[in-house]
């Protein structure tokens, strides 16, 4: 048998997700390639239909996406999202997830939660045994608590950390909140940990999505 590609699947997935806009909504935008492919079909059922839909988006890049289609964006702070979705870079048998592998995470978290119905969506590369398989855990942090952090996640049990460093240009990527970002691969992810993490100073948020309330849609 033939596999469906990761691309396909996430087209596929990128369709189902479309069916649920109705006029009126106002949909929290998550970042990377599947939430590409949703806003794609997103905003071509938009047109198609003349609905009128808000976007909520959860980085520089959806916003620049979102006007290039022709969607209107808000924000948190002027409106709420009915519903939100978004890829994610693992999800555990738990239902647990690692994100943030574009270094979103923090807007997405944000989004998530304000959200009273989330839709995460994954082709079947996504799915791990337990979380931390293939992705590091990514976390961001505030400049000035660079070492403090460290020093605290090797406490943690953090194995390795290592500063993610800009693919186009010199330097470390710097968030759009103007933070770093540490990559950090753990010997354990157990539960619970996602607020540990969080509770070092400095650490601004993780890409660790423990017991959020969402459903998985796959093909
Ligand atoms: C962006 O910061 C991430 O959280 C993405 O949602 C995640 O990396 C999944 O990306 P893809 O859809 O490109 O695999």
């Amino acid at each position: 048998t033939k596999e469906i590609s990761n691309r396909e699947q996430k087209e596929a997935v990128a369709a189902k997700i479309a069916e649920r806009v109705k006029d009126g909504d106002v949909i929290g935008v998550g970042s990377g390639s599947t939430s590409y492919l949703a806003l794609l079909a997103i905003s071509q059922k938009v047109k198609e239909q003349k609905l009128r839909v808000t976007a909520i988006p959860t980085s520089h890049e959806v916003s620049l996406t979102c006007s290039i289609m022709g969607l209107p964006t808000s924000t948190l702070l002027n409106a709420r999202p009915d519903w939100y979705f978004d890829g994610a870079d693992e999800v555990d048998p738990k239902k647990n997830l690692i994100k943030g592998r574009g270094g979103a995470m923090f807007a997405e978290k944000l989004v998530m939660k304000s959200a009273p119905e989330n839709y995460i969506l994954v082709d079947s590369s996504k799915f791990v045994s337990f979380l931390g398989e293939k992705f590091a855990a990514p976390i961001e942090v505030d400049p000035r608590a660079l070492h403090l952090v460290e020093t605290e996640l090797a406490k943690l049990g953090a194995r390795e950390v290592t500063l993610r460093m800009a693919v186009s240009k010199d330097g470390p990527v710097i968030t759009e909140a103007g933070n770093l970002i540490l990559d950090v691969r753990f010997a354990q992810i157990a539960d619970g940990f996602e607020k540990e993490v969080k509770s070092i100073p400095g650490v601004v948020e993780s890409g660790l999505f423990m017991n959020y309330n969402f459903e998985v849609l796959t093909t």
